[in-house]
């Protein structure tokens, strides 16, 4: 199993006080598949753990709800996140190079210094792709991840797209494609965007259909919304930046959903993306938001001539 990697790119080589270092897989993957990029914040000083320590304890006291940490050592890369233990703040920080910890610090960019770098690499990858982000997004999120030494990151699926910074230490993500229907049953999506965040499920007998990524400080990766991955940290300290948002189009969860109330209703939904007629419908149906979910079970099963009973 090979290992993808990208050279750190030297400071200079996203000239003009840019971060990103330009390359054709912006316009050409973006969104579909995952790639390696290169960008210049290895060494800025606003990732030093002192400092980051500082935004921790600021977010703690103005947005409580934008902090995670747990701590454990042996963290099996199946277990999900509620099962985590998660001791005082100052201790994950301060034995972080013993603790097993696992720091996350949302909305970064509220704080107008991390905001100014957030706010850059956000043009740059609009520019980069070619796309107006401002017309696709509905959440944006500067997150940043501290992780302690040999820590694994759990199997997961996001809903945003990301664009993940390596800053300081090494790590491999394990990244898998969401089109691997073994990998990912579409009742794990359905489940996912209707209900459980956690619902992805990892399957070790399918690791070896994992792409291992390699990160390091001045390279970063795109990860598409809901590609499922995991990551260990090398026996360092590794900080990473995630620069991600959320998309306004909602058809993507909206089909899920749908096709989550479906399938309770004892039908077997088709995918989405492969009928427009019927994603329309179930897009429609899910935008009239104040349909509750019954009455929603009943009105798909008014499509059922569109769809497969599963018995
Ligand atoms: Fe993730």
């Amino acid at each position: 199993m090979s290992t993808a990697t990208v050279t750190p790119a030297p400071a200079q080589a996203a000239a003009g006080g840019q971060h990103i270092v330009p390359s054709r897989a912006f316009p050409e993957k973006f969104n579909k598949y995952p790639f390696l990029f290169s960008h210049n914040l290895a060494n800025h000083p606003l990732f030093t753990l002192p400092r980051l320590m500082e935004l921790a304890l600021e977010t703690r006291a103005k947005r409580p709800q934008e902090l995670y940490y747990d701590a454990g050592h042996n963290v099996a890369i199946g277990a999900k996140w509620n099962e985590l233990e998660r001791p005082p703040l100052e201790e994950a920080f301060e034995k972080i190079e013993t603790a097993g910890s696992w720091i996350t610090i949302h909305q970064a960019q509220l704080n107008p210094e991390y905001g100014e770098v957030f706010n850059g690499c956000m043009r740059e990858f609009e520019g980069l792709t070619g796309l107006d982000f401002k017309k696709m997004m509905r959440v944006e999120d500067a997150l940043i991840f501290i992780t302690s030494p040999n820590r694994t990151t759990t199997y997961h699926i996001d809903r945003e797209c990301n664009f993940l910074l390596q800053i300081r230490g090494e790590k491999t993500i394990y990244l898998f494609d969401q089109r691997d229907k073994e990998v990912v049953p579409e009742t794990e999506l359905e489940k996912f965007w209707a209900v459980d965040k956690n619902a992805g499920t990892y399957k070790p007998e399918l690791q070896g259909r994992a792409k291992p990524m390699r990160l390091v400080p001045g390279n970063g990766v795109h990860i598409p919304i809901n590609d499922p991955h995991w990551l260990q940290n090398d026996n360092n300290v590794s900080v990473s930046l995630s620069v991600n948002f959320t998309l306004k189009d909602s058809e993507r969860a909206n089909i899920y959903r749908a096709n989550y109330f479906l399938r309770k209703a004892g039908l077997k939904p088709a995918p989405p993306f492969r009928s427009p007629i019927t994603d329309g419908l179930k897009n429609a149906m899910m935008n009239a938001s104040y349909v509750p979910a019954r009455s929603a079970i009943r009105t798909l099963r008014r499509l059922r001539g569109q769809e497969t009973r599963t018995s």
